[in-house]
């Protein structure tokens, strides 16, 4: 059967989603799920951008092994050093060069006629072509470029060595009639040893829908992200091209590596470290995307599930809501059930785990695989805590002044403050802020039901300007205001992880 490759932009498209926000420390955890997930090439970044970036694909390239990963550069020579500096430790390195090519970016981005555009690509992979045997490259704006001139410039590099060529459509303009057409073309036109990728946006919600003509009229590589993630109206969806190929095997005659049933998993890593919510009605991966709520569909449901039903959330790793454990399981139980939904996590971090799950279970009758995976997320995938919360207690209600006190250990020093807010989880935050000495802007504060039932956990996410930076913090627990105040400290302690600043308190 005919294979497709899956080039994940998450880390790179995806990862301009205004509103996200995602740490290297984040990056580097997505990126080791994403090889877990199957993927053949991650996209880690754009090195030129900031020194973060070129550390986030230097330690990508070091640590993930699997997948090619690919730095993304300009066509410009410290774009392309700065690049190739930080795959150097990959065992698969890709570079990823990219050069707009239509006439409006020609006249008014560049003002440079074609020969000029010509010669910059023929140049760019020339060079690239010294230093790293494989070369993506992409004619940005590709479905807004003359056909022939776009044929043309995708000759001219290939000639000078680049083995992939990546056609976007940038500003999610083409129709997937049109897009077909134009891969079919390229398809007919250029060298049959080259793989031919396609990278489609989502401004007039055709990214799916395009990347599937582009498949069926022959490219080979398709880039898309989890979720949907992207600039604007976002990218093509991972999730939903993987979907549509395995459901309808029948028409494709496709396979891709990607191992559906860790799609769940990887959508939820992906939402709750950028902080961008995923949309109840998602295909694949919202909320509701099995579930049944009119009468007559859920008849036909427990007669025959394939009645309304063309997948099941078993095939993308979406837990069954089952009661898992209870206040009486024990530690072999807790560890074997997080092996079952796919955590495997190291001897010294179950003990914490089951201490949290005690904690839990005195609190929460049943406990659910979400409730499970939330805690194991969270101590597996915490920054460095520079701080950690040691008791809190607040004082509210509709005639008292809302006051809070906090205790934060740092190393074996502890610290205890007391401040007034507007409510209590303002009063903890200026807490907070007194005993680190930080003073960041609340941008954002979500909230949110890990399960169903009066007793479920809350999960926080909000998102702190610290020093003209974005940082992103979540927090767990079945006290909201608790759950806040974690959020709160996630997000400072990043910073100061990041910043590798330790304040005396
Ligand atoms: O959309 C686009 O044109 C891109 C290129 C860098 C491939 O993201
Ligand atoms: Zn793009």
């Amino acid at each position: 059967m005919k294979k497709i490759f899956i080039f994940d932009t998450t880390l790179r498209d995806g990862e301009q989603s205004p509103g996200a926000s995602l740490s290297s420390q984040g990056k580097i955890q997505i990126a080791i799920q994403l090889a877990k997930l199957g993927v053949d090439v991650i996209e880690a970044g754009f090195p030129i951008v900031s020194e973060d970036d070129a550390n986030a694909v230097k330690t990508i390239s070091k640590e993930v092994k699997g997948p090619s990963i690919c730095a993304l550069a300009r066509c410009i020579k410290k774009d392309i050093d700065c690049a190739l500096k930080s795959l150097e430790t990959s065992q698969k390195p890709r570079i990823h060069l990219f050069l707009a090519t239509s006439e409006i970016h020609r006249k008014y981005k560049f003002g440079k006629a074609k020969s000029e555009i010509i010669r910059i690509a023929k140049e760019s992979v020339n060079y690239a072509k010294k230093y790293i045997s494989e070369i993506e490259f992409s004619p940005e704006d590709a479905t807004r470029t003359e056909k022939d001139f776009l044929l043309e410039v995708c000759q001219t590099v290939i000639n000078e060595g680049a083995n992939i060529i990546n056609i976007p459509d940038s500003v999610g303009y083409a129709l997937p009639e049109e897009f077909g057409q134009l891969i079919g073309f390229l398809k007919n036109n250029l060298d049959e040893k080259i793989i031919l990728s396609i990278h489609c946006h989502n401004d007039l919600g055709l990214a799916v829908a395009n990347s599937i003509a582009g498949i069926i009229n022959g490219a080979t590589q398709v880039e898309c992200t989890i979720n949907g993630l992207g600039e604007r109206a976002g990218n093509a969806s991972l999730e939903e091209i993987v979907m549509n190929l395995v459901v309808r095997k029948d028409y494709f005659g496709i396979e891709t590596n990607i191992k559906t049933e860790e799609i769940y998993r990887t959508s939820k890593l992906v939402s709750s470290l950028t902080g961008i919510m995923v949309q109840p009605n998602k295909a694949i991966v919202g909320e509701n995307a099995f579930r049944h709520e009119a009468g007559i569909h859920q008849d036909g449901i427990l007669k025959n599930r394939a009645t309304y039903e063309i997948m099941n959330p078993q095939m993308v790793g979406i837990p069954e809501s089952q009661l898992v454990l209870g206040k009486h399981s024990g530690r072999h139980a807790m560890q074997n059930k997080l092996k079952q939904i796919g955590f495997n996590i190291e001897e010294e971090k179950i003990d914490k785990i089951f201490e949290r799950f005690k904690q839990l279970a005195d609190k929460k009758k049943d406990i659910t695989d979400m409730d499970l995976i939330v805690i194991a997320e969270e101590e597996t995938i915490s920054t460095i805590s520079v701080y950690t919360l040691e008791y809190f207690h607040t004082i509210s209600g509709s005639s008292t002044i809302p006051t809070a006190t906090v205790r934060l250990k740092k190393g074996n020093d502890l610290f205890e403050d007391a401040s007034r807010g507007d409510g209590p989880v303002d009063a903890i935050y200026k807490t907070i802020d007194k005993i680190t000495g930080c003073n960041p802007v609340l941008k954002e504060y979500k909230i949110n039901a890990v399960t169903g039932g009066q007793d479920a956990q809350g999960e926080v996410i909000i998102s702190l300007i610290i020093d003209k930076v974005n940082f992103i913090g979540k927090g767990v627990s079945t006290d909201i205001i608790e759950a806040s105040a974690k959020a709160y400290l996630n997000a400072i302690n990043m910073y100061f992880s990041k910043k590798n600043i330790f304040k005396k308190g």
